[in-house]
This record gives structure tokens, C-alpha cells and sequence, in this order.
């Protein structure tokens, strides 16, 4: 089965999906995107993502490019064309084509927008849990709109690629302050030796995850201590467990940070928990 992209209003065949040379989101990387997790073809916690994805346009005054009930029955339609059961829905919004100019275009310009639709490898992703990954930490350097999700993302690229050449999954970034703000493309947890799932406020120097919302949720239904301050690397070290939580690894148990075991070095029982049950807690709209 071939792929299928939606392209500013068209499907087209994914290797022959493309954009203008003059996309502001080619050019300035002026625009902003979400992932959507969809399972058993259903898309998860969509109404979240979607009140995100119009928080996100708010923030940089783009207009959307079409309503939402539209925008979901692409984001649907996507996934039945490529015949997604369990994966992953992409959707990106820029703010348009227009003759290269920093400043906004003619306010008439349309947004341009994409939807791209892929399964996971449902297997693969359960092993790695069940493995745990490796976490660095490497200074923030990322501006400090990071509460807004832009396609500009190549702190978080150059951070990706420095923990793969170290052999670990994720990177996460600690600030002046030496507290952890968050993974490359994920939220970070976690489970100090007295049992409380401690995470970051989401009020500033991170993106508020999907997913840690519905952790939250998870987290204190099933009676868990939970605080939302920031922490150390240090606490983190000292931590009995560590996790990493997104769209598209949901929860994922971190085993090591900076070649140091965290706990005894394997996937942590509330993190294993919690990704078990975490469907339980999302927003399936099927
Ligand atoms: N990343 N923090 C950052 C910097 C992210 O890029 C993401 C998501 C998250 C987690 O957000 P959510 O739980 O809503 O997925 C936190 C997506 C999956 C990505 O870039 O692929």
C-alpha cells in the first residue's frame, strides 16, 4: 500500500507530496505542528492536540487554515487512506507561501497545511519499554517560546543526534538554574525514592505534553504522591525511577542518565503502571 499525503487541500501520493520553495515554514520554519497518537484506528486525545494546535497558531497570529470539525475529518481520512490502525497522525500549519520577507506576509496569504498519517511498530515500541532507554543531559539553549509547538526545532535536532552518537534515546535539556526542563521531543519524570512523581509545572520552559496531562490525571486517580515542581539532575540520579512521556512514546521508562543507572537500572514498576494504563485515561474519537 502506497502512502498518501494531504497537501493544502489535495491527497497525493506521499514521494510526490511537496510544499513551495517560498513556505514560510521552508524559509523561517514559521509555522507549528502536532502528533497525534492513533490507536486501533482511532485518534487519541485528538480535542487536546487540537486545542493545543489553536493555542499554538493564537501565539504566533496565524490564521487557521480551516475549521476544526474540517481539520478532523483530514486528520481521519488520512488515516484511513493509509490504512493506519496503531501510529501516528502528523499535521503541520505555516503561515503560507509569500515572496521572502521576514515580516508577516499580505494578511490575505493562506496558511499552508500538511497531514501525513504512518503506522509504529507496536511490537518494537513495547520491547523498548520493556528495555527502558538512556537519557543525557545537555544545557538548555532553546528559546524561551518553548510552551509553543514550532516547527523550529534544531536545538532539539542537534540534542536528538548528541544522545544517539552517545548511544541514548533522548536528550534532556537542564537549565541556569540546574533543573531538568524537558526531553528533546518529550516531557520528563520522575519517582523519588519516597514513591512521588515529581514533574516540571508547565507555566514556563516547556512544552505542556498531551501526555503529561493525561499522566497527571492518571497518576492521581490511581492514588499516586505526585508534585509539580522542578528537579535537579541530582534528584534525578537519586531517583528510583525516571521516565520520559509523548504522542509517540507514551510512557517510556528511562533506565540511565549520563551513564548512570537510575534505580537499579531497569523499568521502574509506576512507570510501567502507568504506561500500561494509560489508555484507560485518553480520549479515544473514533
Ligand atoms: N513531541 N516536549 C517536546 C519538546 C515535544 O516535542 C513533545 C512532543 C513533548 C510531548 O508532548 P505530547 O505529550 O503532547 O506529545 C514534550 C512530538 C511527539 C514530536 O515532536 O514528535
Amino acid at each position: 500500500m502506497s502512502r498518501i499525503a494531504y497537501v493544502n487541500g489535495r491527497y497525493v501520493p506521499h514521494g510526490e507530496a511537496s510544499i513551495h520553495v517560498e513556505d514560510r515554514g521552508y524559509q523561517f520554519a514559521d509555522g507549528v505542528y502536532e502528533v497525534c497518537e492513533v490507536r486501533g484506528g482511532a485518534l487519541i486525545d485528538a480535542r487536546r492536540h487540537l486545542d493545543r494546535l489553536d493555542r499554538s497558531l493564537g501565539a504566533l497570529r496565524i490564521a487557521p487554515p480551516m475549521s476544526r470539525a474540517a481539520l478532523l475529518l483530514v486528520l481521519r481520512e488520512t488515516v484511513r487512506r493509509n490504512t493506519v490502525r496503531n501510529g501516528m497522525v502528523y499535521m503541520q500549519v505555516t503561515r503560507g507561501v509569500a515572496r521572502r520577507d521576514h515580516a508577516f506576509p499580505p494578511a490575505d496569504t493562506p496558511a499552508s497545511i500538511v497531514v501525513t498519517a504512518r503506522r509504529s511498530d507496536f511490537a518494537a515500541q513495547e520491547a523498548l519499554a520493556a528495555t527502558g532507554v538512556k537519557v543525557i543531559s545537555l544545557p538548555e539553549n532553546r528559546w524561551p517560546r518553548v510552551d509553543i509547538k514550532t516547527v523550529g526545532l534544531l536545538p532539539n535536532v542537534l540534542a536528538k543526534q548528541a544522545a544517539k552518537e552517545a548511544g541514548a534515546r533522548e536528550a534532556w535539556f537542564v537549565d541556569a538554574a540546574g533543573h531538568v526542563t524537558e526531553g528533546a521531543s518529550t516531557n520528563a519524570w520522575i519517582v523519588t525514592a519516597g514513591g512521588t512523581i515529581v514533574t516540571r509545572p508547565a507555566d514556563a520552559g516547556i512544552l505542556r505534553g498531551i501526555t503529561r496531562t493525561v499522566v497527571l490525571e492518571e497518576a492521581r486517580a490511581l492514588g499516586y504522591a505526585l508534585e509539580e515542581r522542578p528537579f535537579t539532575l541530582a534528584e534525578a540520579h537519586a531517583a528510583a525511577e525516571a521516565f520520559i512521556t509523548a504522542a509517540s512514546t507514551l510512557v517510556m521508562p528511562v533506565i540511565a542518565i549520563d551513564g548512570q543507572a537510575v534505580g537499579d537500572g531497569k523499568p521502574g514498576p509506576v512507570a510501567m503502571r502507568l504506561r500500561q494504563r494509560f489508555h484507560d485515561f485518553a480520549e479515544f474519537s473514533i
